[in-house]
């Protein structure tokens, strides 16, 4: 039988590599969709005719009860979620509504209509936060900074007690920040590279940008969603860390992008207080080798890599749209 699987967060930069990678494995690919008042269907565009795409909502139970009845998914891959962190300071109800409390809507729907569905968590480093020890692995304690890393705390909790207390086949993802050409431009590597692409044009001059210090565990978005189809063909669902055991700063990552371009990122970036977070996560660094054992997960892309090929992608975009 055709393998089914639901994704929500169809949308969203990772919804839609896993949508390409589970329809390359065979999949019948079904996606949630939240009502919008314009399509967003920008990262889908191009596998759009071979998703079957659906309306739903994580703030609204029925809709994901009526969803599962209605297109009996093997899988499904809970990715939706307010995402952004420095959002989640300004909107802490929404974010524990849809990131904290949507993941129960989901687990009780599918308690409710098939226990038998194998069930994936999008949980995040930012559960990891002001961090207990360095790399951080499965068994690191979590110490979130942000209202959006709570709530990831609460998702990643009730994932692990529906498994332990009705037996479901759930499994958490920690994944570490993962990016791409097809990143929100509001988080950091892409705020960067489609900068250097204006920057390198002549249309702007200036990025201004918030803490250089951070560090963070930088990956390809294409190799992090194999890892998540791989957690749902164990024969036991588990909890993984998924990172590339390598970490840089903003300012390492401006360096980077700014070089790969030709030009000195010192001459062009200032630091802007707007982009300062009330408490900041200093320093991710994970630790893959339960994922590389357990699973036979490996990365392809490494950060280098990873930058110039987001630097391309956004010159060739930029090249596009002045055409
Ligand atoms: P993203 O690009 O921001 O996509 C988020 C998706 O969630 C979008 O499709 C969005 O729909 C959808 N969504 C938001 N609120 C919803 C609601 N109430 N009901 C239904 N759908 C809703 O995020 P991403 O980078 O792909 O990340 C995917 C997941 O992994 C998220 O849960 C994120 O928190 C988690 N995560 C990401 C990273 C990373 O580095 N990328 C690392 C660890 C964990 P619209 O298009 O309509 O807004
Ligand atoms: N967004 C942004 N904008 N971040 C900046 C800026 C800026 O102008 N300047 C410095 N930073 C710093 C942030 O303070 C943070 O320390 C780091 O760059 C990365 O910020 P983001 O790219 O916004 O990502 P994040 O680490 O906060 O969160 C992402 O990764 C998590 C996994 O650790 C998101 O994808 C989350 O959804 C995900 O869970």
């Amino acid at each position: 039988m055709r393998k089914r699987a639901l994704i929500t967060g169809i949308t969203g930069q990772d919804g839609s590599y896993l949508a390409e990678h589970l329809l390359d494995q065979g999949y019948e690919v079904v996606g949630m969709l939240r009502r919008s008042s314009t399509l967003n269907f920008e990262r889908i565009d191009h596998i759009q005719d071979r998703l079957t795409l659906v309306s739903g909502d994580l703030l609204d139970e029925v809709s994901l009860i009526g969803l599962l009845k209605e297109h009996r998914p093997t899988e499904v891959y809970n990715l939706a979620a307010q995402s952004f962190v420095q959002t989640s300071w300004g909107q802490p109800v929404l974010t524990g509504e849809t990131t904290a409390l949507g993941v129960t809507r989901l687990l009780d729907a599918i308690r409710m209509v098939d226990p038998e569905i194998r069930f994936y968590q999008a949980s995040s480093s930012e559960m990891f936060g002001k961090v207990h020890e360095v790399p951080q692995r499965e068994t690191t304690p979590f110490y979130p900074r942000s209202p959006y890393g709570v709530a990831k705390v609460y998702g990643h909790w009730i994932t692990v007690n529906y498994r332990e207390s009705y037996g479901l086949h759930a499994s958490s993802g920690m994944l570490f920040n993962h990016e791409s050409p097809r990143r929100g431009l509001e988080f950091v590597t892409r705020k960067v590279t489609h900068a250097v692409a204006r920057i390198a044009s002549g249309i702007d001059d200036k990025l201004a940008l918030g803490n250089l210090d951070a560090q963070r565990d930088w990956g390809y978005a294409a190799d992090y969603v194999r890892a998540m189809w791989l957690m749902l063909q164990q024969d036991n669902a588990d909890d993984y860390v998924v990172a590339t055991g390598e970490t840089h700063s903003v300012r390492e990552l401006c360096e980077a992008a700014f070089g790969h371009a030709g030009l000195d990122w010192q001459e062009h970036v200032v630091v802007d207080e707007r982009f300062l977070r009330p408490a900041e996560v200093d320093l991710l660094v994970g630790d893959p080798t339960k994922a590389r054992e357990v699973l036979g997960w490996e990365r392809e892309v490494d950060f280098a890599g990873l930058v110039a090929m987001m630097v391309d992608a956004d010159r060739a975009l930029l090249r596009e749209r002045l055409r």
